[in-house]
């Protein structure tokens, strides 16, 4: 695949990097980079809020032209690797260390007018977070010149890893999967997570003996504290 970050916009402030990066998606070359200091209005899956105080998170959007069709796994590996060793990932793409989230992907794909917008968002030298983010969320408390430095190393990753075999997305992806047997439940059941299929769905293995498979558009996830 072609160098992703060039073309790059930084701005200092605008409401959602993804946002500006859908605006241009479809006259944009594969591998244009939007970020920015801060995000006035950015935000996650299922309709969450991702907020960051100015300069100490790296906020990016890449527009992809081709992708592989585990996009969403392959870029939590990519952003595993660089975050380092000790990074996991919870299904199907948040970035926990020592079970907090320090890192969040978002997919926005149009097929059909051919783009992909790979948002992502790390905190790489947050230090307060809001109340309600307190107990789940985490930094990996660099300080704000780390940002660059984490950027050029992610897009190196994501580079190799979106042009990777799928099995070699699938083997690196289990290798940190942070639910693997642990209880989880979701709007319509619980269970214990069994890993993910070679579709990059989840299973889950429940009490009457019997597999499930949960795609990660339909699911809202939480963990059951044992
Ligand atoms: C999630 O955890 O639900 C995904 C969070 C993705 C946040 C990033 S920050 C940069 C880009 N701009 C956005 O508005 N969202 C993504």
């Amino acid at each position: 695949m072609k160098r992703l970050g060039t073309p790059r916009l930084h701005l200092r402030v605008t409401d959602s990097t993804s946002e500006r990066a859908k605006a241009l998606a479809a006259q944009a070359p594969h591998g244009l980079l939007v970020t920015a200091a801060e995000q006035t209005a950015g935000h996650g899956r299922q309709g969450r809020a991702w907020t960051a105080p100015a300069g100490e998170g790296l906020l990016m959007s890449l527009v992809l032209r081709d992708w592989p069709e585990l996009l969403p796994l392959a870029a939590a590996v990519a952003v595993a690797e660089a975050v380092g060793p000790e990074a996991r990932i919870k299904w199907p793409n948040d970035i926990l260390v020592a079970e907090r989230k320090v890192a969040g992907i978002l997919v926005e794909a149009r097929s059909h007018e051919g783009w992909a917008v790979l948002g992502i968002g790390v905190n790489v030298a947050v230090r307060e977070f809001p109340a309600e983010l307190r107990d789940i969320a985490g930094s990996l408390g660099g300080t704000p010149a780390d940002v660059e430095a984490f950027l050029a190393r992610l897009l190196g990753n994501l580079e190799a890893g979106l042009a990777a075999p799928l099995e070699h997305t699938i083997t690196a992806w289990r290798r940190r999967d942070a639910l693997q047997g642990r209880s989880i439940s979701w709007n319509a059941g619980e269970g214990v997570a069994a890993g993910v299929d070679d579709e990059g769905r989840l299973l889950v293995a429940l009490s009457d003996g019997t597999t499930t498979a949960l795609n990660a558009g339909e699911v809202h996830l939480g963990t059951i504290e044992s």
